[in-house]
């Protein structure tokens, strides 16, 4: 028997225990170690039940991702989880921590469940690009009926035992040791003579609109298509005899083992996770975390109080006058009743943190003990160097000193100070109480300790944090200038914004540039625009002004009812704004340009280039330390569709010599705007991927 499970006698009861930390994942040993199981115990003398349970921090986690693309291996689990169910003993699951896809699947093969009230089950496949392919398609809605099993498969989420339990799932929720409950329960079944229960045996659940299903499906995975082909294998399954539709689960899952979707999910999976694995900060503790100051309680500042807040953080936010101070308090109470609403916090909970917990000031010395302070004033330099400097003289020595600066350069603030090694960026996203993504900007002074400071900051407040290095826009936002001026240029030879947001979003992004500038305010971008005006534009670089002519007439976006759109009808019913196409015209025609058209490919092969350009240059200059890093900013902070991965992947996926040939054509018109990062060009002559740079850099 494989090492991976440990047999054991218990009365009449063979236990089978999973040990494959850290979360018993259901790799090629580990079915090989169950086989063998189940072999031995059909031999036991003696033995009427058998007992899976696992060991550890899960039931199993699901199948090993880590062989995905690699020839499968042998016992397949679907083969495997059919020997389960046709064993002649009493098969029981006793489930805790998580039971997912592959995991549940095993469960659900077993005749009857039993779990711990915190357990959770759920068939996430879905965000892997796949559907669940050994059986869960076909056995779960003979237990929850198909409307049930759809939600549950089609949305990828986890549900607590006692959800479990009433939707037929898991037969017994009791409190105890796994192993324990199990044996008590599987013995009492025992005694009470309970029969096998094969699930494959049950009725088939009622039939339901295959085809307006898969449809609705479909249309909400914006272009992902794993979701929708859940719905294809349960209609077999109802359908079909179960081998055959089980068949038909195994085919569908097969097929889309092999897509870019696939690829690109697992691609986003491994690379949240290995983002915050930084070799410098190996052993590195991070400083003590428990008071938090914020500077300035607009947008921005209510909202990482809010995610303070919620995270069990102390905060006291420094506001410039008492009115603006409840202002900034009342913004973060609307955050806060909203997690209440949602049930992320308790009435108590929510009473205690405004009463208690939040205490809104004036005063700097009330900021004498906090151990990291995030300003959040205005974006201009001279504020915010006058609050650091502020700052300097009351913070206590060690106490972190960050900004939430978008584009400014953080060694200046750093050098603005005392005290530079304390001093980082720590730049959240709006809203940032939802919003995933923290870019953690590391100064040339900063110290190691308050970059995993920076880290432990983020993990506790659930987010995705990136290391970047200092430069205007850091990683995100520098990409979002390249790829937004690409559009810019796209719109003076003919395209229109509308066309641009529809080829974008059918490309899969949440929302289209000029959607995404008007919710974020167009002013932002104005303000930027004039900055680097004053700074000296180059002449050979294309510039318009249509967009400073819709912000001179006061149409700032979402915020005042009119940008590119109108939304005078609210906020999702966006119509063309019919002001912004003759200001466009106008440009064009004082330019002297002929405007010509341009299909939804060209407007996705040219922005696509546009992003994967700068986000080469951003890696090849350290900006940010490894391929997936860029993916992951523009995954979490920019609507970036996860199934393509990030711009790097979908580059991988693409081709980088296509790519290359692409952006070479382009800079034939416009060698100003299109330098070629000269990682790209490196990476096409060495026949490599930014993925080959990912690996290099985990080795
Ligand atoms: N296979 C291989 N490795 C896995 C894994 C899996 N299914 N699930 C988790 N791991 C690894 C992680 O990569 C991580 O490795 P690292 O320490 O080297 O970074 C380690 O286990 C711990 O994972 P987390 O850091 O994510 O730990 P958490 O406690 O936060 O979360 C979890 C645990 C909820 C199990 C989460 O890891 C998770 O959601 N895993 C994926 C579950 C899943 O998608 N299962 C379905 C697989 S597909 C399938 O079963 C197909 C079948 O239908 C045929
Ligand atoms: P905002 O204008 O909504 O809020 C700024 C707040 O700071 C105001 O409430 C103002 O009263 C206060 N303030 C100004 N000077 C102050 C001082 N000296 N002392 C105390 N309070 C002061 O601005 P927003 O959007 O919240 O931006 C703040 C910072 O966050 C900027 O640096 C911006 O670039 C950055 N940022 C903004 C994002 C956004 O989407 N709005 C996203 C990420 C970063």
């Amino acid at each position: 028997m494989s090492d991976k499970i440990a047999y054991s006698r218990h009365g009449d009861i063979a236990v089978l225990t999973v040990q494959n930390p850290p979360v018993n994942a259901l790799s090629q040993a580990v079915r090989q170690g169950l086989w063998d199981g189940m072999d031995r115990a059909e031999a036991d003398d003696g033995v009427k039940a058998v007992l899976i349970v696992g060991e550890g921090r899960a039931f199993f986690a699901g199948a090993d991702i880590t062989e995905f693309g690699k020839p499968p291996m042998e016992p397949y689990l679907p083969v495997l989880i059919n020997r389960i169910e046709a064993s002649p003993l009493l098969v029981v699951a006793s489930m805790h921590g998580v039971s997912l896809g592959g995991g549940l699947e095993v469960a659900l093969g077993c005749h009857y469940r039993i779990a711990v009230p915190s357990a959770r089950v759920g068939l996430p496949e879905v965000h892997l690009g796949l559907i669940p392919g050994a059986g869960g398609t076909q056995r779960m809605p003979r237990l929850t009926g198909v409307e049930a099993a759809l939600d549950v498969m089609t949305t990828g989420r986890q549900i607590k035992a006692d959800e479990a339990a009433k939707l037929g799932l898991i037969d017994e929720v009791r409190d105890g040791d796994p192993k324990q409950n199990g044996i008590d329960y599987t013995q009492s079944l025992l005694d009470a003579g309970a029969p096998r229960r094969p699930v494959s045996e049950m009725e088939t659940p009622a039939a339901i609109d295959w085809d307006g299903a898969f449809e609705t499906i479909l249309s909400r995975g914006r272009g992902q298509i794993s979701p929708a082909w859940c719905v294809r294998a349960v209609q077999a399954g109802v359908e079909k005899p179960f081998a055959e539709g089980l068949a038909a689960e195994r085919k569908i899952f097969m097929d889309l083992m092999e897509t870019d979707q696939r690829q690109g999910m697992i691609h986003a999976f491994f690379s949240e996770r290995a983002v915050g694995n930084l070799p410098e900060l190996k052993g590195v503790e991070p400083r003590a975390l428990q008071h938090i100051g914020v500077i300035g309680g607009g947008t921005m500042g209510a909202g990482i109080a809010t995610s303070a807040l919620l995270s069990g953080f102390q905060v006291t936010l420094l506001e410039m006058t008492p009115e603006a101070g409840e202002a900034a308090r009342k913004r973060i109470a609307g955050n806060l009743s909203g997690a209440l609403k949602r049930g992320k916090i308790s009435q108590d909970k929510h009473d205690a943190i405004l009463n208690n917990i939040l205490s809104v000031v004036t005063n700097y010395e009330a900021l004498s003990d906090v151990d990291l302070v995030i300003e959040a004033v205005f974006e201009e330099m001279s504020v915010k160097k006058t609050v650091f400097a502020e700052l300097d003289r009351v913070c206590k020595k060690g106490a972190i000193l960050a900004s939430n600066t978008s584009y400014l350069d953080v060694n200046e603030i750093a050098a603005s100070t005392s005290r530079p090694e304390d001093v980082i960026g720590l730049h959240f996203f709006s809203p940032a109480h939802v919003m995933k993504l923290l870019e953690i900007v590391v100064a040339d002074k900063t110290a190691p300790d308050v970059v995993a400071t920076g880290f432990e900051l983020g993990k506790r407040m659930s987010k995705i944090s990136v290391r970047a290095g200092v430069c205007d826009g850091f990683i995100g936002n520098r990409i979002l200038s390249t790829y937004r001026t690409a559009a810019d240029h796209m719109i003076l030879d003919g395209a229109s914004p509308y066309e641009i947001d529809k080829a974008l979003e059918a490309f899969g992004f949440a929302m289209g540039p000029f959607a995404v500038a008007d919710l974020a305010g167009l002013d932002i971008g104005w303000a930027v625009r004039k900055r680097k005006r004053a700074e000296g534009i180059d002449p050979a670089a294309r510039d318009s002004s249509y967009a400073d002519k819709l912000c001179e007439d006061g149409h700032f976006g979402q915020k005042t009812g009119k940008g590119y759109y109108d939304y005078s009808a609210g906020a999702k019913a966006r119509v063309p704004n019919p002001d912004v196409m003759p200001l466009i015209e106008a440009e064009r025609a004082q330019q002297g340009i002929s405007p010509r058209e341009f299909t939804a490919e060209e407007i996705v092969r040219r922005y696509m280039a546009a992003m994967v350009n700068e986000s080469a240059k951003v890696v090849g200059e350290g900006i940010a330390r490894r391929p997936l890093d860029v993916d992951m900013t523009l995954l979490f902070g920019y609507g970036f569709p996860r199934y393509r991965g990030g711009p790097l992947k979908w580059a991988d996926i693409v081709g980088l010599p296509e790519l290359l040939a692409d952006m070479q054509e382009y800079r034939k018109e416009d060698p100003h705007f299109w330098q070629i990062a000269p990682l790209l060009e490196q990476l096409v002559a060495e026949g490599k991927t930014f993925d080959d740079l990912n690996k290099a850099a985990a080795a």
